[in-house]
């Protein structure tokens, strides 16, 4: 995972890198740290915990760099400490490098460095891409030589950014992981992500897999690997990307959280064009599959019962790091719908890539349309919620939803049913309103140990979701479970006082739903009941708005949301940096 930033044009590169890293500090915020290159110095800082704790310490930095490359980090190899967080430098301290990715051969390219001489101060695998760099260059004084001698070296996956100190130039390479270069006048940007840079360009050029670029104030050169040069177009992104202001919210979590009103409206405006042809794809498919990771995994669950439901079609659901076991069975008559947030997950990417190996026809929903994902699949559909930056997926979900109901009832034909999916927004701002009944909720059942949600059918997927949003988030120990499933083993974790939140709205499921949580009460349970009817087995009550039966999952997972972020609140933590996690898991 991790986030790079570079920069290198005329202004003073300190301010830029910081907010470039504070908008890629989603991918990763375990250490932060960045190297400065000027005429007459070349600096390296670093620091374990977030961008705005080394942005506070230096401050005072009076640099007049131009020229800098920065780094946040999500820990893979070695632990959170200052001399494992990047730039790492090379033995003469002369080259600085940052790195996105796992190199999988770094052991013995290790073993064979020390043999020459070097000595290393981390104990990442990254730290090697700067001793490489250093013997090549050293060796042949070439520094387009050097870099791609370097990256033939490297097994696993990296995006790279490096300074070398005598020269007045960024080297970046790709293989697998993202890297974007933005483009302004006698300036480059070059990131992750292009929120780091769209407030300076809307002019970015995509680096593709194994290709390497040379940024220089002035020129841009690209390569294969190979060392042909490449001529890339430039591509303008929509600017609308840079509203990240999160000036009324305490957390990302939480504006969010209430953006979710205008996320269905967003979700269903799709070009009508691109829409049939995924509609077609589908119609066309034998087998279809979805897949995902986390949150757009239990989206795709939801989606299976969607496409049973509507248009009665046959659909299977798989964890993207599970696909694998599958795979004999894709094939040219397989349509796999990948689903994603930031169309960046690399379990997720991997499978696709397998999958098209095989022939099959895949298709994506995905809300960022500038990721890797939409450039491999064959279809994608945009989910419009705007850019989420809250490591926990929120409004993101929404989207996923509506737009595969729209997807399963434009295949059934029911324009009614669809008019009624336009108007959920009232019912979301309805629900929306409960954010004080929550938060009395969560100061009630802040300090649970364990915490259950129970559903059935289309309530499944948001029992699991609710889970995995309060667990994410407060830490506490939560299991989302088919209701039916109960008598099946979970009943005896059940003991006096367990909360359980019922997902029971007055649907067909209503009364089965009851009962199963009837059975929890009689062993002890508190249950609070989410739903449209009260009922006096309910110890808690959340009451949602009536909406069509189908809808109600769109609108029950937003308490559940409210809940976590409270009880996450409740209990000292911040709800857009859970430890241990990163808003985009890129290594596999
Ligand atoms: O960007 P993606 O939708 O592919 O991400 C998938 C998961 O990593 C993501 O949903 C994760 O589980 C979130 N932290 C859930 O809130």
């Amino acid at each position: 995972m991790c986030g790079i930033v570079g920069y290198i044009g005329h202004r003073n590169c300190f301010p830029i890198l910081i907010k470039g890293l504070k908008r890629v500090e989603y991918r990763g915020y375990d250490s932060v740290g960045l190297a400065l290159l000027s005429r007459d110095s070349f600096e390296v800082f670093k620091k374990v915990g977030k961008v705005n704790e080394l942005e506070g310490e230096i401050s005072n930095l009076s640099s007049n760099s131009c020229l800098g490359i920065a780094h946040t980090r999500w820990a893979t190899h070695g632990g959170i400490t200052e001399e494992n967080a990047h730039p790492h430098v090379d033995c003469s301290k002369g080259i600085a490098i940052v790195h996105n990715g796992i190199i999988e051969n770094c052991n013995e390219l290790k073993e064979e460095l020390i043999l020459k001489g070097h000595t290393f101060l981390s104990e990442t695998d990254s730290e090697i891409i700067a001793h490489i760099l250093e013997e090549e260059y050293k060796s042949n004084k070439d520094y387009i030589k050097a870099t791609l001698n370097t990256v033939s070296k490297l097994k696993g996956s990296f995006a790279l950014l490096a300074v070398i100190k005598d020269l007045e130039l960024i080297i970046g390479a790709r293989l697998d992981s993202p890297l974007t270069i933005g483009i302004g006048k006698d300036e480059y940007f070059v990131s992750s992500d292009i929120l780091s840079f769209i407030e300076y360009t809307d002019d970015v050029i995509f680096l593709n897999n194994r290709e390497v670029c040379f940024i220089k104030r002035d020129s841009l050169t690209l390569m294969n690997f190979d060392g042909s040069e490449i001529k890339r177009d430039i591509v303008k992104v929509a600017k609308e990307l840079s509203d990240l202001s999160n000036k009324v919210f305490e957390h990302y979590t939480l504006k969010e959280i209430h953006e979710q009103t205008q996320v269905v409206r967003l979700a269903l405006l799709q070009d009508e064009k691109r829409f049939k042809t995924f509609l077609e794809g589908i119609k066309r498919a034998k087998k279809i599959y979805f897949t995902g990771c986390g949150t757009s995994y239990h989206a795709c669950v939801l989606a299976t019962y969607l496409l049973a439901k509507f248009p009665k079609l046959t659909s299977e659901a798989l964890i993207a790091s599970e696909f694998d076991s599958i795979f004999e069975l894709i094939d040219k008559d397989t349509l796999l719908i990948a689903i994603s947030q930031s169309g960046e997950t690399a379990d997720l990417l991997s499978c696709v890539r397998e999958a098209k190996a095989k022939g099959a026809k895949v298709f994506a929903l995905v809300n960022n349309v500038n990721s890797s994902l939409v450039r491999e699949v064959d279809l994608f559909l945009p989910l419009n919620c705007g850019p989420e930056v809250g490591v926990a997926a929120t409004k993101s979900f929404i989207a996923q939803l509506a737009l595969l109901y729209l997807i399963s009832l434009s295949l059934k034909g029911d324009n009614s049913m669809i008019k009624e999916l336009y108007n959920l927004s009232n019912s979301i701002e309805e629900v929306l309103k409960l954010e004080e009944d929550i938060k009395r909720l969560a100061l009630k059942y802040k300090d649970s140990k364990d915490f259950y949600f129970i559903g059935r059918a289309l309530h499944y997927p948001i029992a699991l979701e609710g889970a995995l949003k309060l667990k994410e988030l407060s830490y506490i120990h939560a299991e989302g479970l088919a209701a039916g499933e109960l008598k099946h083993g979970p009943l005896a974790l059940i003991s006096d006082g367990t909360p359980t939140l019922a997902i029971n709205p007055s649907d067909e499921t209503y009364q089965r739903t009851l009962n199963n949580a009837s059975e929890m009460k009689a062993r002890g349970a508190k249950i609070i009941g989410l739903s449209d009817e009260n009922n006096s087995l309910y110890d808690d009550f959340i009451k949602i708005p009536k909406v069509m039966e189908v809808f109600y999952p769109i609108i029950e997972v937003i308490p559940l949301q409210l809940l976590a972020y409270y009880v996450t609140l409740q209990r000292k933590l911040n709800p857009d940096y859970p430890r241990n996690l990163a808003k985009s898991v890129t290594v596999p």
